[in-house]
């Protein structure tokens, strides 16, 4: 039978993560490492499921208990999930085979489980004839998200189905698309994966107790990135450096930062970078920071002497699309 192939990129958050769960703007970019999902109608009343880089393999789930969170594998929840909401959504009843294949480890941080989301229910929109608009397929992976981990901004979706580098309100409640030539950014990974839902349980807590000042840290991250979207639009380096290194303070007031992250962070900057920061919800994951072209080499090399792995990441990539 006729097999579907999309492809969708992963993301790395340039500004105001955290903030955005709160109703704020952030910057995101999409990154040229995709996640690829082929679909296929079989016969059998079933979901099958190959992830062979998430450990899957052979899994398979009758259609109508599709949805059921207990016993299933992390690696295809998102799966799972996002076709019991597809089928429902256009009354679909129909065996499915679902094959994954990653360009990049799901260790990142670079929204692997989102861009699994965004290319599944784009593969299968094009399989059952469905004319999906960007944001109806946002909303269905909002959606699908949001019932399998409980919390998130949507921003990483976002990046996933328009590419490119975004502006990004809550739950989409804004998405622009930012004019920018070249992002000359050094990736770092710290090796340690970090765990959203917690970080982000975390802020709330301390928000909790201290509701004045983390809101007034939420409101300096805003303007932080309203900054930032001007002088990413006009190319200027130095600020946009400053803007970062500013950020890198705020996300440090709200406890999401590490000692790995600051080793790095401060490699960079001594290595000639116009900034650094954290990049996503702190904890571990990655690293971004900001330099020529020229210098670019040079900082990935100090990054990896202060112990992180240098990744070669393409950002402003290609969304969603159908391979
Ligand atoms: C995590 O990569 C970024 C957060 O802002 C969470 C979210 O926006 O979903 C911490």
């Amino acid at each position: 039978m006729k097999k579907i192939k999309a492809s969708a990129p992963g993301k790395l958050m340039l500004f105001g993560e955290h903030a955005v769960v709160y109703g704020y703007p952030c910057i995101v970019t999409a990154v040229e490492q995709r996640v690829r999902v082929e679909v296929q109608k079989i016969e059998n009343d079933i979901l099958k499921i190959e992830a062979p880089e998430v450990g899957v393999r052979g899994y398979t789930k009758k259609i109508k208990s599709l949805g059921e969170k207990a016993n299933i594998p992390k690696g295809v929840i998102f799966l799972n999930m996002a076709v019991k909401n597809f089928f429902k959504k256009y009354k679909i009843e129909s065996g499915l085979k679902i094959k994954t294949k990653s360009e990049f480890s799901s260790e990142f941080g670079f929204g692997s489980s989102s861009a699994v989301t965004v290319a599944a229910i784009k593969a299968l929109a094009e399989l059952f004839k469905i004319k999906l608009k960007n944001k109806q397929l946002f909303d269905l992976a909002y959606k699908t998200v949001l019932e399998v981990q409980g919390v998130g901004s949507g921003f990483d979706l976002a990046a996933a189905i328009w590419g490119g580098t975004l502006l990004f309100v809550t739950g989409g409640r804004k998405i622009v698309p930012l004019k920018i030539k070249e992002l000359p950014l050094v990736v770092g990974y710290t090796g340690v994966k970090a765990d959203t839902p917690t970080l982000v349980r975390k802020v709330a807590e301390l928000r909790q107790r201290y509701p004045q000042l983390v809101d007034g840290i939420f409101d300096n991250i805003n303007f932080v990135v309203e900054e930032a979207k001007n002088s990413l639009i006009e190319g200027d380096w130095q600020k946009t450096g400053e803007l970062m290194i500013l950020n890198q303070g705020l996300l440090e007031a709200l406890g999401v930062n590490t000692k790995k992250l600051s080793d790095l962070i401060f490699a960079a900057l001594d290595a000639g970078a116009y900034g650094a920061k954290l990049s996503g919800a702190g904890g571990g994951d990655c690293m971004i920071a900001l330099g020529s072209e020229r210098m670019k080499r040079e900082i990935a090399q100090a990054v990896e002497k202060a112990g992180g792995k240098y990744l070669e990441v393409k950002p402003n990539a290609e969304g969603v699309r159908i391979e």
